[in-house]
């Protein structure tokens, strides 16, 4: 009878399927465990405040993650996600445990059926909109299909708010029964959303190099179409993507949180600097609203030339538009 006939020895087939588990075990729980403990967090990556952990917290508890993933995929389509593939070092604050029994949870998720939060607090990066959109998506994003949750505001009569409340700026009528009422935040959304905010893509340390995105198809095919290839960015789609979230595809914005485009001042001015201005390092001077977020480091000079062009001509707004040279100049007088 040969030792390894699992026909008829049963001790050697437990004790194999015991000594692959515990391979097993090793190779996918703690070899990646060992090898995370040599990583260091990079130049300018935070652990998580207080706040920030209980926000997490909240992430955990309300399941975000059943519809949203933290990782940026080293394929094309995750470019719309960060701009570089996610590295061991962006989850170097997770080897901290939550509490004594509480290993920190894995977020990188499986499902997305909404976007990929890596980034999100320098795409979406206002206290007012996250607020907005997580009591009601709807209000920011008309075809939303994420839940509402509603359970981390409460109604205050209007007469009774106190200065320390956050009330939710430019909710809609139609999603406050009684108008007498504001919406205000809880310490749960504010936690929340102080955790959404702070997730950003670190810039790597010079010398480093990022991992590459792998293309989707082969270099050679881009290549055939010639006549369209020199056509440059796509001023609308640009805008849909990045600011319509806020001032919306309509130009309009949401009266209350985020100024109207259509027919502002400062865009039907022919001259083009302030616009420039405001888009590359943000705006923050109103008291009617929160503060804008700066763009520059998302965008090339084209770019930023093509959005506000956009802006310039559309909506029945009209005036001169304005070049990358002149974005550049800006960028480089005010850096
Ligand atoms: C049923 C799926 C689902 C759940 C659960 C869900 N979301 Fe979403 N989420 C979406 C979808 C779809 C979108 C895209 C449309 C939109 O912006 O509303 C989205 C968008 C977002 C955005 C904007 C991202 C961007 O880059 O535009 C944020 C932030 C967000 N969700 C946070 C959360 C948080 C926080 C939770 C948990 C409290 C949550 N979501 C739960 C589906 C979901
Ligand atoms: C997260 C929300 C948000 C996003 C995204 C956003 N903005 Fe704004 N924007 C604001 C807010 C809030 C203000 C008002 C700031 C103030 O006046 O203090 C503003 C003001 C402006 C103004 C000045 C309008 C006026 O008449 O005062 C312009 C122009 C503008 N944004 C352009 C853009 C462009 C271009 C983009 C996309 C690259 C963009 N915004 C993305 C929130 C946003």
């Amino acid at each position: 009878m040969a030792l390894f006939d699992f026909n008829t020895n049963h001790k050697a087939l437990v004790w194999t399927m015991f000594l692959v588990f515990i391979g097993l075990t090793c190779i996918v729980a703690y070899y990646p465990a060992y090898e995370m403990s040599s990583y260091e967090p990079l130049p300018d990556q935070q652990p998580l405040t207080q706040d920030q952990r209980r926000g997490l917290e909240v992430y955990v508890s309300e399941n975000c993650a059943a519809c949203h993933t933290q990782q940026v995929r080293n394929i094309e389509m995750d470019k719309a996600w960060g701009k570089r593939p996610a590295i061991p070092q962006d989850y170097v604050f997770s080897k901290a445990r939550l509490n004594f029994w509480v290993q920190s949870p894995s977020l990188l998720g499986s499902e997305r059926t909404g976007p990929d939060l890596t980034d999100v607090g320098n795409r979406k990066g206002s206290l007012d909109w996250q607020l907005l959109h997580l009591y009601e998506p709807r209000a920011v994003e008309p075809n939303s299909i994420m839940p509402s949750f509603r359970w981390l505001f409460y109604e205050v009569d209007s007469n009774f708010v106190r200065e320390s409340d956050v009330v939710v700026k430019g909710l809609p009528d139609k999603y406050i029964k009684d108008k007498r009422k504001k919406v205000v935040a809880t310490e749960d959304a504010l936690a929340l959303v102080d955790y959404l905010l702070s997730l950003k893509q670190h810039p790597l340390p010079e010398g480093m190099e990022a991992p590459e995105f792998i293309p989707l198809k082969p270099k050679e095919e881009k290549s055939g179409g010639g006549a369209t290839a020199s056509a440059g960015p796509d001023g609308k789609s640009l805008y849909e993507g990045t600011c319509a979230a806020c001032h919306q595809s309509s130009g309009e914005g949401v009266p209350g949180a985020f100024p109207s485009l259509k027919g502002s001042g400062i865009v039907n001015n022919d001259m083009g600097e302030t616009h420039i201005k405001i888009v590359l390092f943000g705006k923050d001077d109103n008291p009617n609203y929160g503060p804008m977020q700066p763009f520059g480091d998302q965008f090339t000079d084209e770019e930023v030339a093509a959005i506000i062009n956009y802006e310039r001509s559309s909506w029945g707004n009209d005036s001169a538009p304005v070049t990358a040279d002149e974005v550049k100049e800006v960028r480089e007088a005010n850096e």
